[in-house]
């Protein structure tokens, strides 16, 4: 893994120096000041949020931890990385940069982030830091044509950032695979949650997002970030929403499960899981995700209708809103530093917004697919007892098999996210090759 990194990381940081020396040239910029951060102070305290880079600043290199430093880039010279090393005997102080990215890098070590501002070279600066203690003796403007710019070419992926994306596809696979386990074992959601971060060998803070661990019912809440201490008298069914980071780059995985006497909720995960495939199967350059998104609508009013949900065709499904009423989200979104990555509604390199169709509210990606890009594709079925009383009185209801619903009330719902690469050709789902492996 290192020596393909080492490998891959000169043409990464040639792709970004040149979208940075673009990106400069729009304003007549002379550097481009890329802030790390630094951590947030928790209100009327003295304890601070676990600290998150800037997308921007590892963007550049595989440092998610290096508050108060900077990036200091000024077209046709070597990148300068101002790295802040504090003397201090109470925190783990940063160790000196190392690895294989170092050489390509001016290193200047100083002891804090008022130091580093100090290092920051003069001229006309477009500085991209957020609003956080101890920079502020720089001038922030975040100028919009720079960002634009960048959050648009952000899209598209180095081998080298691929690397990473299947890196920490396979940290999560692994872990999954543990939450599976313990899910057999009739371990709590939190009992789930701390095998799922033994495997990873991640804690909270360092997982791209907050992990879904949900039991039975709790499938239905789509962000269910709550542990239960103690486990349910029956697990029917599990639901696991749970990535990884490496260096900086997120997977975002979902997976559900069924007990082994849950046949007939394991039935409907099989056709959903068919189905997600047929989706992924379409992740190719031309595609418009929004597009898709409607497919999937349909096809997922047919899985309902197959199953006896209800008896109007999956056309009727879809045109009365009751499809939404399963599948209240989007299909999925962009993902790479981010989560959810940057630049899912951008127009062009120039910004402007793409809007979403029409009674999508919640889709995170109305671009068409090209080379290179991201994205998850997460279609979900649910048993929403908010958004099912909104059916109930409807001309259509007597249409809908209620008992068969309520049912299935117990499972709470079936969610399956795969990371899938859009290539020149067939997709790669990095997801599904990390299981693969794991
Ligand atoms: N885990 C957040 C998402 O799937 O978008
Ligand atoms: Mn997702
Ligand atoms: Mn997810």
């Amino acid at each position: 893994m290192h020596d393909q990194l080492a490998s891959l990381y000169p043409h990464h940081l040639a792709t970004v120096r040149e979208r940075a020396d673009k990106a400069l040239a729009l304003g007549g910029f002379d550097h481009l000041l890329v802030a790390a951060g630094t951590p947030l102070r928790k209100f009327l305290d003295d304890q601070d949020y676990p600290f998150v880079v800037s997308p921007q600043f590892k963007h550049w290199l595989p440092l998610a931890g290096a508050p108060g430093s900077w990036i200091a880039y000024t077209p046709g010279a070597k990148p300068k990385l101002v790295f802040v090393q504090p003397r201090d005997y109470w925190h783990v102080v940063p160790e000196a940069p190392h690895g294989y990215w170092v050489e390509h890098f001016d290193i200047v070590i100083v002891r804090s982030a008022a130091e580093a501002i100090a290092q920051l070279p003069a001229g006309k600066r477009a500085v991209i830091a957020p609003a956080c203690p101890g920079i502020d003796g720089v001038e922030i403007d975040n100028p919009q044509q720079v960002l634009d710019y960048l959050h648009w070419h952000r899209s598209y992926k180095t081998p080298y950032e691929l690397a990473l994306m299947r890196e920490a596809s396979r940290i999560g696979t692994r872990a999954h695979r543990a939450a599976e386990n313990a899910f057999r074992a009739g371990e709590s959601e939190f009992g789930i949650h701390m095998a799922y971060l033994a495997a990873a060998r991640q804690i909270d803070a360092e997982l791209p997002y907050a992990s879904i661990v949900a039991l039975n019912e709790h499938g239905a809440v789509l962000h269910y970030t709550h542990f239960d201490r103690t486990p349910p008298e029956r697990s029917r069914s599990f639901l696991i929403d749970a990535g990884a980071s490496a260096a900086g780059y997120a997977s975002d995985i979902t997976r559900t499960h069924a007990a082994p006497d849950a046949w007939e909720f394991q039935a409907l995960i099989d056709s959903v899981d068919a189905a997600q495939q047929g989706f992924v199967a379409r992740v190719r350059a031309g595609q418009s995700y929004p597009e898709l998104h409607i497919h999937a609508h349909h096809v997922l009013a047919g899985v309902l209708r197959e199953h006896g949900f209800f008896r109007m065709s999956a056309e009727s499904a879809v045109e009365s809103g009751v499809s939404s009423a399963f599948f209240p989200h989007g299909l999925g979104h962009p993902i790479g530093l981010q989560v959810h990555d940057v630049a899912g509604f951008q127009q062009n390199e120039g910004g402007g917004t793409i809007a979403r169709p029409d009674g999508h509210p919640y889709l995170r990606m109305t671009r068409a697919l090209e080379p290179g890009m991201v994205v998850t594709i997460e279609p979900g079925l649910y048993f929403i007892d908010m958004l099912l009383a909104e059916l109930r009185d409807k001309p259509f209801a007597g249409d809908i098999d209620w008992t068969r619903i309520d049912h299935f009330r117990q499972y709470g719902g079936i969610r399956i996210e795969d990371d899938v690469v859009c290539t020149d050709g067939a997709p790669e789902n990095l997801t599904r090759d990390a299981f693969a492996l794991s």
